[in-house]
Parts: structure tokens; C-alpha cells; sequence
């Protein structure tokens, strides 16, 4: 493989990479804002500029500037190597690059750092991008300098609505371009551009649009400052107070990969952010994933119901013992959900299939939905693979209301209160089951048909393996801790069994990955990267 030295560090490439490409891929962020390793690279923002040493036979590149000669107290005319941006130089093999070992690269990046700051608002300490914003980190890192412009800076339009999602302030934009090329090259809408020159650059909306469409929160998410900021997430959290926690968005079945950022303090999910995988999602989430975090506390089962009306977990489970009491096992069912992770569909298998000796086996989810090239699936569960590899026999849910209407099936236990319809008359066929038994983090009609509901942790309280529908296991961790009297349906399930005279054999997580196929439940994240996203991970240091 070709290679090239920066700083003295052999950086491997493919070729066609740039320089700032390979030393990305090798964890190395050279500092940049317009460069965004999802989208084409303009290099106009300058920040990246790097110091190549001519190849053997070759005349160095040079070039006259006038220096201030403080012991003269003139500028004289002086030489300095040409810096190049490293997002648009091809990596060569053998060249050699200088970026933190130059003292004419600190220099221009301190410029740089100054030109963007001449105009930028003190809006640090309302700006919801602090504590994750760019120019804050390279102001620490290469500036460090104060303010030395005295007259008053250029002001703009500032509060812009951009569209429902999304609001624009203008004097902080550093027109890096980076939200213009996301929704022209990835989102395929070329709804913003740029007007004026100069200082009086601004990004605009084309007339008579808005900005709209699926996928408008990755324009927040690509700017690297506090110029674009979400309705959704605006003035409600200051970042270095929230934790983060890999996870896997569950909007649909593509599984894209995501950090779960929450506050220790209350216990609350605030946001999701693309986690980069490209396998998965490349850098991008849509906005349906965006704020489906908010599942985490909408819509949720939190304490055990008996009959519709508040219980005890240990009442419950006695009720749950009377109802299963002598009852033909040709009669039980189990329904896995699509909803849920690996490890809980496989303790209910266990439960069912094996303990209870159920040999009818369902499974249900939520229905289908939109659909498109870049990201979004039609079918709106994160584990329908997965239920398929652990369950492939399964039938559907409308299977489930068929043998239920003939009488086939009077007693199930199920996971999740998901179901692909909400049809009235499929909540009265699940009513006429002589007892259901429902283990659920979430509202749906399982959960209001059921004689008992158990409160289960969702994917935001319990790690959880998800399989997409590329067939890749991804882990999602926990982040917040269980609300009200859930607890993970793995463990209400050997509960369950325990009152039901079985001995579980999944006492802890640990044993039933290591006895899911291929033990091992991996994130399928790539080799480390630099951070190139705009915003450093939440709690990071
Ligand atoms: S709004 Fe943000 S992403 Fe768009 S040009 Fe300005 S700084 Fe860049
Ligand atoms: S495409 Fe699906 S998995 Fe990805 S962010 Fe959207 S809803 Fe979530
Ligand atoms: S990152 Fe290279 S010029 Fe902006």
C-alpha cells in the first residue's frame, strides 16, 4: 500500500484519498471545517492548510510576503513555503507532509482562526453548539489570542426560521458550505445556497421553499458551529452536562448507528447523534430517527397492570401462575416482537418453546411504513431480522388472530405491545384469549388486551443486540436507568418461569449471549476515526 509521511508518521492511503482522508482513517484529525468526509471538499474555509516538502529534483513552492520587522519597526518583503490544503491535496506516495510540526501551519491556522472570528458574536454563552463547537476548540488549540479589531463587527440576520426543524443565525455561520453540499448531494434537495460576498455572505433558502423533508437535522449536524441549530434540542440541555452511550437508533430496520446523549442529573435522553459506521448509516441519521429518542420516555409501560389496574410484581406473578395452571400446552403460544432485542426474544423462547413446551410461535412489530434510497426502511422495527434468525418458524401476527378466533391458541405470553395494525376488532380477538401475558416498554394493543402487563426496560435502560436488515448484530448500551418499575424482559421472563416451577438457565446477560449464535453481539462500527463530525461526543473530555 502506498504511504506518506506526516509529522514523521507513515500514513497509509488508497490511492485517489486525500491527505486529510488517510489521516482521518488513521485517527488523525487535521483541522478543518469545510472538509466533511461524507461530502465533496470546496476548501474554503483554509483551516487544513499543511506544508509540503518538495519531491527529490524538485523547486520548493514559495512565496513573497511582507513580515513585520519589529526591530526596524518596518515590514520587509520575506519568503515562506505555500501551504496547501490538505482536503484537496492527493495523497502521493513517499511525499512528505508537515501540519503540527510546522511553525508556518500554526501560524496560518492562528490567522484563520482570526479572520473567522473578526465578526463572530460573543455568543458563547447562549449558543447551544458550546462546549462541541470547533471554533471554541481551535480558538484552545491555535488562537488563544483576544480580539484585536475595535470597530463594530458586522451584524446579520440572526433567529432565521429555516423551516420546522431548523433555525439559521447568521453571524455565526463561517459559510463553510457544509449544510448547502449535505442537502444537494446526500438529501438529493438543493433547497439551500449561498448570496452576498464577502462579510455579507449568508446561507439562504431557495424562494418560495422551505427547508423540509427527511432529512433536514443533519444540516444542524454538519455544522461545525452554533449557526444551525435544531427546534428540537435549542436551549434545552448545555452539552458538557450530558453522558452518551452507543447505541442503535430504533426507527426502522436500516439500524442506524447512534449516540444516545442523556443527563445523569434527571435521567432523561436528550438527543440522538449519528455514530459513524460505514456499513450502516455512513455519518447521517433522518429525522424520524432523530427524535425517535424521545421514545425512551413517550408512550411507555412503566408499572405492572393486572386486569388494567395497578399491581405488585410478586401479585403478579401469582396471577400469571393461576392462569397457566394446568393448561394444554397445544393451547400456548408465544409472540416474540420485532420491537425488542436478541436477548429478550430469546430468554421468551426459551420460556416458551422450551420451558412452557409451546409449539406455536408468533411474532409482531409494528407495520410498514415509508421508504427510500438513502437511508429509511419500510419496515419500522430495528430486529425483525433478528427475530427471524432466532425464530424462523414464527408465524405472523395476523396468523396469531386466526388461531385465536378458532380456538387454536387461548393462552400466550408476549413481548412487546407492538402490533402491525391497530384495528378494533383485533384488539376484541385478543381479548378473547383466556390469558395474555405481556412483557412491554411501550404502550400498543398486547399491552391493553393483556389479563397482565409487565413493565419492561426499552433499548435507552438495557443493553440490547439489534440485527438490521442487512443481517449486521449491532449492540445498543444502556444509558439512563430503568424508569419506574421496569426491569429487562430477559429478567421478568425468569422471574416468570421461576413462578411458573421451571429453573431459568439465563440467570444473567452474560449467559444468554454467550449462548445466542455467534455469542459474540458486536457494534459493527468501522476502525477508529478522528472526529469529524461537527460535534464532539457528549461527556467526551
Ligand atoms: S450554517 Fe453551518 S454548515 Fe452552513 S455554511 Fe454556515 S457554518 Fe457551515
Ligand atoms: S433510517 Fe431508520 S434507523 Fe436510520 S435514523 Fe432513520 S429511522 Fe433510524
Ligand atoms: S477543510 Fe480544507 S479548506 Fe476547509
Amino acid at each position: 500500500m502506498p504511504s506518506f509521511k506526516l509529522d514523521g508518521k507513515p500514513i497509509p492511503f488508497e490511492p485517489g484519498e486525500s491527505i486529510i482522508q488517510a489521516a482521518y482513517k488513521q485517527g488523525i484529525e487535521i483541522p478543518h471545517y469545510c472538509w466533511h468526509p461524507g461530502l465533496s471538499a470546496p476548501a474554503n474555509c483554509r483551516m487544513c492548510l499543511v506544508e509540503i516538502a518538495p519531491a527529490p529534483g524538485q523547486r520548493p513552492l514559495m512565496l513573497d510576503i511582507l513580515a513585520w520587522d519589529a526591530h526596524a519597526g518596518a515590514y520587509k518583503p520575506v519568503q515562506k513555503p505555500k501551504l496547501l490544503p490538505a482536503c484537496q491535496m492527493g495523497a502521493v506516495d513517499g511525499m512528505e507532509v508537515k501540519a503540527e510540526s510546522s511553525e508556518h501551519v500554526h501560524a496560518a491556522r492562528k490567522t484563520v482562526q482570526e479572520s473567522l472570528l473578526l465578526n463572530h458574536p460573543v455568543d458563547c454563552p447562549i449558543c447551544d453548539q458550546a462546549g462541541e463547537c470547533k471554533l471554541q476548540d481551535y480558538w484552545l488549540l491555535y488562537q488563544k489570542t483576544p480580539k484585536r479589531m475595535r470597530d463594530e463587527p458586522v451584524h446579520k440576520p440572526k433567529g432565521v426560521v429555516f423551516g420546522p426543524t431548523i433555525v439559521y443565525d447568521a453571524e455565526r455561520c463561517v459559510m463553510c458550505t457544509r449544510c448547502i453540499r449535505f442537502m444537494e448531494e446526500v438529501a438529493k434537495d438543493p433547497v439551500l445556497d449561498m448570496r452576498e460576498r464577502g462579510n455579507l455572505n449568508e446561507i439562504t433558502v431557495a424562494p418560495g421553499r422551505v427547508l423540509d423533508g427527511k432529512y433536514t437535522f443533519m444540516t444542524e449536524h454538519v455544522c461545525p458551529v452554533g449557526a444551525l441549530t435544531t427546534v428540537d434540542f435549542r436551549f434545552k440541555a448545555r452539552v458538557w452536562f450530558l453522558r452518551t452511550a452507543p447505541s442503535v437508533c430504533q426507527g426502522c430496520a436500516t439500524g442506524c448507528n447512534a449516540h444516545l446523549d442523556y443527563d445523569p442529573r434527571n435521567n432523561r435522553v436528550y438527543r440522538y447523534r449519528p455514530r459513524d459506521n460505514e456499513q450502516v448509516n455512513h455519518y447521517w441519521m433522518c429525522d424520524d430517527g432523530m427524535v425517535s429518542y424521545r421514545r425512551a420516555h413517550e408512550e411507555r409501560t412503566l408499572e405492572v397492570l393486572v386486569s388494567g389496574r395497578l399491581g405488585s410484581h410478586a401479585a403478579a406473578l401469582e396471577i400469571v401462575k393461576k392462569l397457566f395452571e394446568g393448561v394444554a400446552r397445544e393451547s400456548v403460544a408465544v409472540v416474540f416482537s420485532a420491537q425488542h432485542s436478541l436477548e429478550d426474544n430469546w430468554a421468551l423462547r426459551e420460556l416458551g418453546a422450551v420451558l412452557l413446551g409451546a409449539n406455536r410461535t408468533y411474532v409482531s412489530g409494528l407495520g410498514l411504513g415509508y421508504e427510500d434510497k438513502i437511508l429509511i426502511h419500510k419496515d419500522k422495527n430495528p430486529n425483525t431480522q433478528g427475530v427471524k434468525e432466532l425464530a424462523p418458524e414464527a408465524g405472523s401476527f395476523s396468523d396469531l388472530l386466526a388461531d385465536v378466533t378458532a380456538g387454536r391458541v387461548t393462552h400466550v405470553v408476549a413481548l412487546g405491545g407492538a402490533t402491525p395494525t391497530s384495528e378494533p376488532k383485533d384488539l376484541a380477538t385478543l381479548q378473547t384469549l383466556r390469558a395474555l401475558v405481556t412483557l412491554a416498554s411501550h404502550e400498543g394493543p398486547l399491552a391493553e388486551a393483556a389479563h397482565v402487563v409487565f413493565p419492561v426496560t426499552s433499548w435507552a435502560e438495557a443493553s440490547g443486540t439489534y440485527v438490521n436488515a442487512k443481517g449486521i448484530r449491532q449492540q445498543a448500551d444502556a444509558a439512563i436507568a430503568p424508569l419506574g418499575s421496569a426491569r429487562p424482559a430477559w429478567e421478568v421472563l425468569a422471574q416468570v418461569a421461576k413462578a411458573l416451577g421451571f429453573e431459568p438457565n439465563w440467570p444473567k446477560l452474560r449467559e444468554i449471549r454467550a449462548k445466542l449464535s455467534g455469542s459474540s453481539a458486536v457494534t459493527a462500527a468501522g476502525p477508529p476515526r478522528a472526529r469529524t463530525d461537527a460535534s464532539s461526543p457528549a461527556g467526551a473530555p
